[in-house]
């Protein structure tokens, strides 16, 4: 027998060993490690045992009764072909001929949160150098990075194992090894994954900002020119504190819009970096839009900015007739009631008056003395209503009591009606509340010129939406009222105008130019169907789970509250409210006109009706009669 034949005997001898068993040691290692993950965990065997070795292993390692038991021989296996699940953990034995092959195909989930524990199925090691040295050659040319889990025991005495895993900060960066004991106090241990992780090793990260004006780039955290890019100076300056936790570097590119979509699919600005993969980070937040969810991952909301509509609420009278609020409907009515009642029962009170005073005998000589006529006593009735009083007075007592009676009581009604337009004239309307009212309204439109704007008003395809922006942001020229920041809240200013643009920006420039009072009945109405910015990363990174808990610490800190304190304006108080008063204008005296112009109508109208009668008559009775 040749040494090669003997050679391979030993070999053959030697799988048929690793195939039928695996070390009890090792079983109970790997348990105790599962017991240390304390996660829910679906194991899969990758391995070149029998079934039966693979099938004891699986069930006398998995932590929970309900598994499903998924083993795969060494040889043919593809990572590809396992159903993706997020509990799946690989495991792998150190011992078998294809390792290696399997272990290139890590590659392949460079993005995904790989779970691997690499096993020695004869032995659990006590040197923690031997397996190191294997599992740095295992892994030297795999993508490994912070988000994936690579596992490997040893031993640290008969009855307590080390846990140890490997990963890599970055593609070209070398692997790293942190150890875990059980059972003994390290340094580590106790720490999640991703504070041991935390540190990336000062490798660079790339960036992408989006900048709308180039001079922003020299006030990115200066605080100057708050109003210019402020989503980006605020991201700009919590990307920076990102960094600074993970202990990276970071190199921005600067592009001139968030990316939008064009026909063919292709993402243009800052997404279409993030999807070419030339960008790690997006590093200015942009609008949670459903066809962004599938290209990029939305991390965290930096800045709860928004966009809307800013408008001084009109006058009441531009929505109402002030002349009818002052009462509530019943109230009319009851009036009306009032009136009819009251002239009425003075009309009965006149006529047994002249019955029984008279006996039959004509006073109606007497013009001061108020006939027995319901016109008469209408008018009168009215003229108290009016507080105008009336040239004839009612002669009997009962009908002069009724009389006192209707002026003290409408005397009341009068002054709590004339109190109360006083306060309407100064009221704003509170009648504009939706998109929709705004629509409806005399207001007059503009927006900001940003990129955001351009696109969302050109592109809005709710009816409300799309009709806004049909006739009141585009003119029937075709020009359309884009207008500066300035410009547009100068409009505002003025009133009967609403202008579009980032809430906080807008009330920067309020804060600056308005005076107190007109500070005073500032609205605002959503316009864009988004939800507010959030900050977001490419999709499947490798450095989700990192960067996730970096902005979630830097908002638990209160910087990110800094931040936005400083670089947005709130809402303006309203301090200056009674320190002004309003000239009633031609609107609020309006409906006082309109009587006035149905009062010439009516009498108009009256005297061609009369000029006809007279005609009428005039014609059908002969003239002869009247000389006669
Ligand atoms: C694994 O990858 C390395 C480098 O990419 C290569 O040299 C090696 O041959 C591969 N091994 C197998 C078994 O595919
Ligand atoms: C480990 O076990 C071996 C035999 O089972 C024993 O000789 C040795 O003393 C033990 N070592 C420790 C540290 O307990
Ligand atoms: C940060 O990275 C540098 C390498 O750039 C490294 O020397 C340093 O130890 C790291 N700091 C921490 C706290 O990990
Ligand atoms: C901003 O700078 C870029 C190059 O740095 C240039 O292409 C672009 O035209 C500039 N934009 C403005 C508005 O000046
Ligand atoms: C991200 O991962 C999912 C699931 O693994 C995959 O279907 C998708 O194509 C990946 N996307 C990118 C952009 O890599």
């Amino acid at each position: 027998m040749t040494l090669r034949a003997l050679m391979r005997l030993f070999t053959l001898f030697q799988f048929a060993l690793i195939a039928n068993c695996v070390e009890s040691d090792v079983v109970e290692a790997v348990k105790a490690l599962f017991k240390e993950i304390n996660k829910p965990l679906q194991p899969v065997a990758v391995t070149c045992w029998s079934v039966d070795a693979s099938v004891n292993f699986v069930r006398s390692i998995s932590n929970s009764q309900d598994y499903r038991i998924s083993i795969f021989n060494d040889e043919e296996f593809e990572f590809s072909n396992v159903e993706p699940y997020q509990f799946n953990v690989f495991i792998v034995d150190i011992r078998c001929p294809n390792i290696q092959r399997i272990i290139n195909q890590t590659d392949y989930l460079s993005g995904v949160n790989i779970k691997m524990v690499v096993i020695d199925s004869l032995i659990v090691t006590t040197e923690v150098n031997t397996m190191q040295e294997k599992m740095l050659d295992l892994f030297k040319d795999s993508a490994i990075l912070p988000n994936s889990e690579v596992y490997f025991i040893t031993r640290a005495d008969n009855k307590t194992y080390n846990f140890a895993e490997v990963y890599r900060s970055a593609i070209n960066q070398p692997l790293i090894v942190e150890m875990f004991l059980m059972n003994s106090l390290s340094d580590s241990h106790g720490l999640t994954r991703i504070s041991r992780r935390r540190s990336l090793n000062g490798i660079e990260l790339r960036a992408s900002m989006v900048v709308t004006n180039n001079d922003s780039l020299s006030h990115l955290d200066d605080y100057r020119d708050k109003h210019i890019d402020t989503i980006t100076k605020v991201c700009y300056i919590l990307t920076n504190h990102l960094i600074s936790y993970l202990n990276a570097t970071v190199s921005y590119s600067i592009v001139s819009s968030w990316g939008y979509a064009d026909a063919n699919g292709e993402w243009s600005g800052m997404i279409g970096q993030l999807v070419r993969n030339e960008a790690d980070l997006g590093a200015t937040s942009l609008f949670f839009t459903a066809d962004r969810v599938s290209v990029i991952q939305y991390i965290a909301m930096p800045s709860s900015t928004g966009s809307a509509f800013i408008f001084r609420a009109p006058k009441l009278s531009y929505t109402d007739n002030i002349f009818l609020l002052p009462f509530d409907d019943l109230v009319w009515i009851c009036l009306g009631c009032l009136v009819l009642i009251t002239a009425v029962c003075l009309l009965i009170t006149v006529l047994a008056e002249v019955k029984i005073q008279s006996n039959g005998t004509r006073i109606d000589s007497d013009s001061g003395l108020l006939r027995a006529r319901f016109s008469d006593v209408f008018l009168l009735v009215f003229g108290a209503t009016c507080q105008q009083g009336s040239s004839v007075t009612p002669r009997s007592h009962s009908s002069r009591i009724i009389t006192i009676t209707a002026f003290v009581v409408l005397m009341f009604l009068y002054t709590s009606y004339a109190a109360n337009i006083v306060a309407l004239l100064q009221s704003p309307s509170s009648k504009i509340k939706s998109l929709k009212d705004l629509l409806d309204s005399r207001l007059k439109f503009g927006v900001d010129d940003t990129v955001f704007n351009h696109y969302y008003f050109s592109h809005a395809m709710e009816p409300v939406r799309k009709k806004i922006y049909e006739q009141k942001v585009r003119n029937k020229d075709g020009s359309e009222n884009y207008m500066n920041l300035e410009t547009g809240i100068e409009n505002v200013r003025q009133g009967l105008f609403a202008f579009h643009t980032e809430s906080g920006v807008g009330y920067k420039i309020i804060g600056e130019t308005f005076y107190e009072d007109e500070k005073c009945g500032l609205r605002e109405i959503k316009y864009l169907d988004v939800i507010d910015p959030w900050y977001a990363i490419q999709k499947n990174s490798s450095y989700l789970e990192l960067f996730k808990t970096g902005l979630m610490r830097i908002n638990e800190h209160g910087l990110q509250e800094r931040e936005n304190t400083r670089l947005y304006t709130r809402k303006p108080q309203c301090s200056g409210g009674g320190g002004h008063f309003v000239t009633a204008s031609l609107v609020d005296t309006g409906p006082a006109m309109l009587v006035l112009v149905y009062g010439y109508v009516v009498a108009i109208m009256f005297l061609i009706s009369e000029i006809l009668v007279k005609r009428f008559y005039r014609n059908s009775k002969p003239r002869c009669e009247f000389l006669g």
